[in-house]
């Protein structure tokens, strides 16, 4: 794309200001620049111009079936082998998304880097794959491992995983893949130049990870390898169970399309979003979405009946993401604190909140995927997210949860 070209594109747009410096730049600057505008991902306008409808009106909201720990537990032996058969045939490979920005965790580089060691250095990808290294162990196998990154982290993931051997694994067992980028603009709409010669750009939610992958050329070693389910998980939660047989196991054994790892609420007004049956589809149903009367629901045993908060740990059907990979997901609109160029010329992130970036979520395919069985797990025991850096879902909680798992730290 040359100079008139980007400059006809951005008019029609209404982004000329992402020309603002052009004259200043030096060549490398300038076709940096128009490469960057070339390739900008413009879905975000039909985003800003119809934004997704969260209010959850117009839905059937009804509670969904799931396993429960102790019916889990009655058949564990018969979901565990169901599962090792699948894992040691091939069947099964794990996703970890890992192309988020951690901000919240306020760490430059990638948040599976991150030590959460106390007397010596345990980084949290090297415990996700401790956890999966038993697996491994138990099925005589290397699960095939798929990592997304994205550009702002691509480099030091990979270099970070060469530098410590794939922590176990062969190297051809481990892929790694970009997520895509999209914009992000200040309140009016524009895009943020985040230096003279680059448009501000982040990686655009975790929802597009599939679509991402296939981009990456990864289908054809998917199906070379006989895969049929993907173990998709989050960067954070150093206790989960990668490609876990009796999940594995049940999922396949239920018939659906998707299992979700989940944990049953504390109490009817706990903020997580919670599966659900909306008419004849699985979805989510956001905590402030749930009325006071079904917040308090209870089953017939008893117990809660939307109860089921879902961890980020999902197995999908290969063939049904297949099938859905073209449908387009809601792209979510979320303000934050965005990196950008000052008038005064210097890149820095804002106090507070000055813009929005656009993102798909995970959760929802969920809706797409058509069946789900929410299949639980002991919060104490599964479930150490990595989110802040202190207090709630924090390395200090983490550190806690891993002691009593017997992690030595
Ligand atoms: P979070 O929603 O916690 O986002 O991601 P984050 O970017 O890691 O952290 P904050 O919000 O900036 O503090 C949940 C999981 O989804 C991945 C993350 O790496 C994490 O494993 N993710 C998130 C992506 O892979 N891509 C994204 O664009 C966003």
């Amino acid at each position: 794309m040359n100079y008139e070209q980007a400059k006809a594109l951005l008019e029609s747009k209404k982004q000329t200001q992402l020309l603002r410096y052009y004259d200043e730049l030096d060549d490398a600057g300038k076709n940096k620049l128009l490469d960057a505008i070339e390739n900008i991902n413009w879905d975000f306008e039909d985003a800003l111009a119809n934004p997704v409808d969260m209010s959850g009106k117009d839905r059937d909201i009804r509670p969904i079936a799931g396993l429960r720990l102790s019916a889990i537990e009655k058949r564990k032996a018969e979901f565990e082998k169901i599962g090792v058969e699948a894992i040691k045939a091939g069947k099964v490979a794990a996703v970890l998304l890992a192309g988020g920005m951690g901000t919240r965790l306020g760490v430059d580089g990638p948040k599976g880097a991150y030590d959460i060691g106390v007397t010596k250095p345990l980084y949290i990808f090297e415990q996700q794959m401790k956890n999966l290294a038993e697996v491994n162990k138990k099925c005589g196998v290397f699960v095939p491992l798929y990592i997304m990154t994205s550009d702002k982290n691509h480099a030091q993931t990979t270099s970070f995983w060469k530098a410590h051997n794939y922590f176990g694994y062969p190297e051809s067992e481990v892929k790694f893949f970009k997520q895509d980028m999209a914009p992000a603009v200040d309140f009016n709409g524009k895009i943020f130049l985040e230096t003279k010669d680059t448009p501000a750009l982040s990686p655009n939610g975790n929802g597009g990870w599939f679509g991402s992958m296939m981009r990456a050329g990864l289908g054809e070693d998917l199906h070379k390898r006989g895969v049929e389910w993907l173990n998709i998980y989050a960067v954070d939660n150093v206790l989960q169970r990668i490609a876990d047989p009796v999940f594995v196991g049940a999922t396949i054994d239920s018939g659906v399309n998707c299992g979700a790892k989940v944990i049953c609420k504390t109490n009817p007004y706990e903020k997580v979003g919670v599966l659900c049956m909306d008419g004849e589809k699985p979805d989510i149903i956001e905590y402030y979405e749930l009325t006071d009367e079904m917040a308090n629901q209870k089953d017939e045993n008893g117990d809660l009946a939307y109860c089921y908060g879902a961890i980020m740990n999902y197995l999908f059907r290969l063939s049904q993401l297949e099938e859905i990979v073209n449908k387009k997901i809601p792209v979510h609109i979320v303000e934050k604190k965005i990196e950008c160029l000052y008038e005064d010329g210097v890149t820095r992130k804002p106090e507070k909140e000055n813009g929005k970036k656009f993102e798909t979520l995970a959760v929802d395919l969920i809706k797409p995927m058509e069946s789900v069985l929410p299949f639980e797990v002991a919060r104490e025991k599964e479930f150490a997210p990595i989110k802040n850096k202190t207090g709630v879902d924090s390395v200090e909680s983490a550190r806690e949860l891993l002691k009593l798992n017997g992690v030595e730290l």
